[in-house]
């Protein structure tokens, strides 16, 4: 099972065949970085050549379908994202939850199509401001917690082996430049542990739990070290090596 530090870039709908020179200077520099596990998420249309172009970091996707295949027009399945090359999964986005109206279900359901696959995942919960500003912000990500995440034994052995984590990203965060503060991700990656550790026991005390929301060069340092914190699901400072690598760098 991996501890390093898990530094995942999130490009949602950004990229293009030129922008994988961006992913293999990334790559390039992960050898400089052994302590932290780095991947990128592109679109799907570029995950397979990502994957040829890059070889010290980790390739994924941003959704799957339920279903490994079938009459489901413009779907992935997340046995095409295995044989394209990719080894985990973005699942529950709150892009997804809002655009694509995801429920709690339906992400445990991805989720177990992609342990099914062989593929890690990570599953975002997080927040509105509007949940946050009522002092609902722990029970509604608990309850994203509890609904979403994969369960039975193969949850239990993907979590042993390191293949599942939870990425936390209040809504209000992402994309706005206004990051959450240090103390308020310590309370929300506890209340998430505790959490966690009531679905997988023991082993859930070592699934990762990755922030998210403006994190950038600035701020990822303090992030990072701050208790609970086992890495960062990153957006706008993921599409360039000069934006990305100091929040590698910034890795405890
Ligand atoms: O999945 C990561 C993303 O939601 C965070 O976006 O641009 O605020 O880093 P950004």
């Amino acid at each position: 099972m991996s501890h390093r530090p898990y530094i995942v870039g999130n490009w949602k709908m950004n990229g293009s065949r030129a922008m994988l020179a961006e992913a293999r200077a990334i790559d390039r520099a992960a050898a400089r970085h052994p302590h932290v596990q780095i991947a990128l998420a592109p679109p799907f249309p570029l995950i397979g050549l990502l994957r040829e172009a890059v070889s010290g970091i980790g390739v994924g996707g941003q959704d799957c379908h339920t279903e490994a295949k079938g009459a489901h027009t413009g779907d992935v399945s997340a046995a095409m994202l295995a044989d394209i090359g990719a080894d985990f999964v973005i699942l529950g986005h709150s892009e997804r939850r809002k655009d694509h109206g995801e429920s709690d279900a339906l992400v445990r359901a991805k989720a177990d199509a992609a342990l099914a696959a062989g593929l890690g995942v990570i599953v975002c919960v997080g927040e509105t401001l509007d949940e946050r500003d009522a002092g609902r912000a722990e029970a509604v990500v608990s309850g994203q917690i509890d609904g979403s995440i994969p369960l039975g034994e193969a949850a239990a052995e993907a979590v042993a082996l390191g293949k599942v984590a939870v990425a936390y990203e209040p809504v209000w965060a992402i994309g706005t430049g206004r990051v959450a503060a240090v103390e308020d991700v310590v309370a929300m990656h506890a209340a998430i542990r505790a959490r966690l550790t009531e679905a997988y026991g023991e082993a859930g005390a070592k699934v990762r739990i990755l922030y998210g929301g403006s994190v950038n060069a600035g701020n990822a340092a303090d992030l990072l070290a701050a208790e609970g914190v086992g890495g960062a699901l990153v957006g706008g400072a993921s599409l360039t090596a000069d934006a990305f690598l100091p929040i590698v760098a910034a890795a405890p």
